[in-house]
């Protein structure tokens, strides 16, 4: 299997375009509001079973995780692939041609310079005064302002840029960073304006990233860093770099949400503390503790959001066999204020947490009516799916026989139910390859095979470049297969692709150049016709299938379908008899 089918198999696209945009169930996909264009009523919608994305709005257009990624964070397609291998935990061959070392240096050096002078201005400037007095305000001494490099930045729009500047550091860098953002008009700016700053450090204390407060109540509340070649907020923890050695020593993490509750924990003593900045935590953040210590505590709010993010979590505690608790927080109160208005307290609100999953139990059960059949059925079905996960045997007994007990059914019925489960999570996150899981396979795959007879029907048959221009890249919904087909298009020429794709891609075009293309070199023409209208008719039909599930969103598929097929007649009446 390859680097990136390795990737896709461990990303779920769900976690990562849901870090970018609220979405929504619709049927057995979900839907948002497109993160591309601006628009009242959602035409962005997500395929979990194909890990595919669509926009039928303004953009339509889409692909997969990759290609959402580079068009997100407009990335290059290795850039996008080493920011999701290293959430995937997958480690990239040393060939794979990126010169990212020194690119990076460059990103950690402009954000570490960018925290020295936010904590300067902070420390002295006469404008940082509210925010001095702010950090005051809350009780935050001028040690741990200097332990986390806390800083200011100034209100104007080039403060940091020009500071930047005169240090010799690139605009290009520091866009890069996520220091700046290009505006509309081709200029750039100062992405954090009269803020709180937060430098983030990853577990080597480089700084990644930042997180922004307002010093006020306005919204949003924060504004962090974006994804960049250096920083995935989903799978860092703020705080990790003070917080290693004490989730070592005393073999406990405590894991909160937010970065006041970090800074504070720290102040009081907690020096095992990390957040997971406010999202849902996910296996890369679990990940990463794990290495420190199996003792884990969820400490998340009482509100539903929290509850929420550890139902989230649920899956992975056997997938890693951490021994995840959660201690629930009092009503409306985050741990910064626990443990400023009484740190015993919170000593004893970590000691009072339990097993994560059995703080399921408690949380479904207490949610259902258990006197009723009803009730007991819809425990199982919410339940049993997370059981499926527990690796280890005598665990899952334990938990087997709670459920069997709380539904008041025997362990027989429940041992059945579990063997039909089709163990939907790990499906879901694509664990095992779509064939095993019973997923649509036919879709994916022969949508795969389509763009790649074009491509090896193109790249064995250079005197078909000319006509690439008749293939629309859009047709490609791997982006691996785009990009393969982008720079042969572009350059034209085998050699040239493989230099320009660098080794890793380089592979899959040995892969297409090895392919037997049926019938020889005869009738090229009417073959690349032949495999583009294939191409073209499976993508049209896919886009129709899932505008479809998405509703009424009319985009004239139908009529381009019809085009199509008309064209083929046209081309070539005998068309029917000679392929069927
Ligand atoms: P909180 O609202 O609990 O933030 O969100 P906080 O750190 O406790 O901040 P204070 O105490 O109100 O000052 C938890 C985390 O969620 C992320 C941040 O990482 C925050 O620390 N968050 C929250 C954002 O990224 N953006 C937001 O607008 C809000
Ligand atoms: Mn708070």
């Amino acid at each position: 299997m390859s680097v990136v089918d390795e990737i896709k198999q461990k990303i779920d696209i769900v976690e990562v375009i849901g870090q970018y945009t609220a979405l929504k169930k619709a049927g057995r996909n979900l839907t948002a509001l497109c993160p591309f264009h601006s628009e009242k009523n959602p035409s962005f919608f997500v395929y979990p079973e194909q890990q595919t994305w669509h926009c039928f709005g303004a953009c339509n257009t889409g692909g997969d995780v990759f290609s959402f990624i580079m068009k997100k964070e407009g990335l290059t397609f290795i850039e996008a692939l080493r920011l999701l291998a290293q959430r995937a935990g997958v480690a990239l061959p040393e060939k794979v041609g990126i010169p990212a070392k020194e690119e990076n240096e460059e990103l950690y050096r402009v954000n570490e310079a960018a925290a020295i002078y936010f904590h300067s201005l902070l420390l002295t400037a006469a404008m940082a005064a509210k925010a001095r007095e702010y950090l005051n305000g809350r009780g935050i001494a001028g040690k741990t302002i200097a332990d986390f490099q806390l800083g200011f930045s100034p209100d104007g729009w080039e403060a940091l840029k020009n500071y930047l500047k005169d240090r010799g550091f690139a605009e290009d860098v520091m866009l890069r960073a996520g220091l700046l953002v290009r505006a509309e008009d081709g200029r750039s700016h100062d992405r954090f304006r009269s803020k709180l700053m937060i430098p983030i450090r990853d577990i080597r204390g480089r700084v990644i990233g930042f997180g922004a407060r307002v010093l006020d109540d306005s919204l949003p509340k924060y504004v962090n860093s974006p994804q960049t070649a250096i920083f995935d907020k989903g799978a860092s923890l703020y705080g990790i770099d003070r917080a290693a050695s004490s989730i070592r020593q005393k073999d406990r993490a405590i894991i909160v949400e937010g970065y006041m509750d970090v800074i504070m924990a720290h102040q009081c003593g907690v020096t095992n503390a990390v957040a997971c900045m406010g999202t849902a935590i996910t296996e890369a953040q679990v990940n990463a503790v794990r290495k420190l210590s199996r003792n884990i505590v969820l400490c998340l709010d009482a509100d539903s959001a929290g509850e929420e993010a550890v139902l989230k979590t649920a899956g992975y505690e056997n997938i890693l066999g951490s021994e995840i608790r959660v201690a629930v927080l009092p009503e409306g109160k985050d741990p910064d204020e626990v443990m400023r208005e009484d740190i015993s307290r919170w000593h004893d609100l970590i000691e009072a947490s339990v097993p994560l999953i059995d703080f399921m139990f408690e949380r479904t059960a207490s949610s259902l009516d258990l006197g009723t059949a009803q009730g007991k059925s819809a425990l199982a079905t919410r339940l049993l799916p997370v059981l499926a996960e527990i690796g280890d045997p005598i665990r899952q007994a334990h938990y087997l026989q709670k459920l069997a007990a709380l539904a008041g059914v025997d362990m027989e019925a429940v041992r059945i139910a579990l063997g039909r489960l089709v163990r939907p999570a790990s499906a879901r996150r694509g664990r095992t390859s779509a064939g095993e899981t019973g997923l649509p396979v036919g879709m994916v795959n022969r949508t795969a095979s389509r763009e790649e007879n074009l491509l090896a029907l193109v790249l064995q048959n250079p005197e078909l470049v000319p006509r690439l221009g008749e293939v629309s890249p859009e047709l490609f919904e791997s982006t691996v297969n785009r990009e393969i087909f982008l720079a042969f298009r572009d350059t034209g020429d085998v050699v040239l692709l493989k230099e320009r794709v660098g080794p890793l891609l380089g592979e899959k075009v040995e892969d297409l150049l090895r392919r037997v293309v049926l019938g020889g070199r005869d009738n090229l023409n009417l073959k690349f016709e032949d495999c583009l209208y294939e191409l073209e008719k499976e993508h049209l039909r896919g886009l129709a299938a899932r505008q479809g599930e998405a509703g009424e969103l009319d985009i004239g598929i139908t009529q381009r379908l019809k085009e199509l097929e008309a064209r083929k007649r046209q081309r070539r009446p005998s068309f029917r008899r000679n392929t069927r």
